[in-house]
């Protein structure tokens, strides 16, 4: 898959991203949001954990006196990340989040995008996610890219016992 993404360019994260990834966590899931220790982890966790960042093409200029300058430069600007979980035949959707300031630009679905391309160049069959019931954007998002409900966990979000949805596309081709 591929699509017109100007202005935007997907990466590996690293871990300079971190405090840019918490910022957008902590204002995309106010609620639950993974800690830094989570993420240290989840990096910790590669090649089976792979995660993804998107930046605006300016930022590599950004980049580029980051690298020279260190810790004097601020960390780069980032719109938003995904990760997956490697696991041979299927590849799970660990989290995907766009930043409030940039969203419905188109973000979501590049980070999607790159992320089955990932799952599918690591040799899976299938992706799985676990979402809110009660997550519109989300749940639009996945079903335009062709995920279906495959099970329903009754009451498994608390507190307000939301459903969870796990939901299933299949990737790469079959004999
Ligand atoms: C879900 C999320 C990543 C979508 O990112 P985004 O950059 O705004 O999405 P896009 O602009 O790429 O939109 C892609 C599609 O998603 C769906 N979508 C996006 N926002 C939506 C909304 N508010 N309501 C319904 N559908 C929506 C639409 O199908 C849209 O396609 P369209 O523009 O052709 O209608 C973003 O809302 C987000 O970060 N949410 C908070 C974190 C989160 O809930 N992550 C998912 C955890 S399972």
């Amino acid at each position: 898959m591929s699509g017109g993404h100007t202005g935007t360019r997907l990466r590996a994260m690293r871990w300079q991203d971190l405090p840019e990834v918490q910022r957008i966590e902590t204002a995309a899931f106010p609620d639950d949001a993974w800690s830094p220790a989570s993420f240290w982890g989840e990096l910790a966790a590669r090649p089976r954990r792979d995660y993804v960042v998107l930046h605006p093409i300016l930022g590599e200029v950004l980049h580029a006196h980051h690298a020279f300058l260190g810790k004097f430069c601020p960390p780069e600007p980032l719109m938003g990340y995904a990760g997956l979980d490697l696991a041979g035949e299927t590849a799970d959707v660990m989290t995907i989040a766009v930043d409030p300031a940039h969203r419905g630009e188109g973000h979501g679905v590049h980070l999607l995008e790159a992320l089955l391309d990932r799952a599918e160049a690591a040799g899976a069959s299938q992706v799985m996610l676990e979402v809110r019931a009660d997550n519109e954007a989300a749940i639009g998002l996945y079903s335009r890219y062709g995920f279906a409900e495959l099970h329903r966990r009754r009451g498994y979000y608390q507190p307000g016992s939301v459903d969870a949805l796990i939901m299933r596309r299949e990737v790469g081709h079959r004999d």
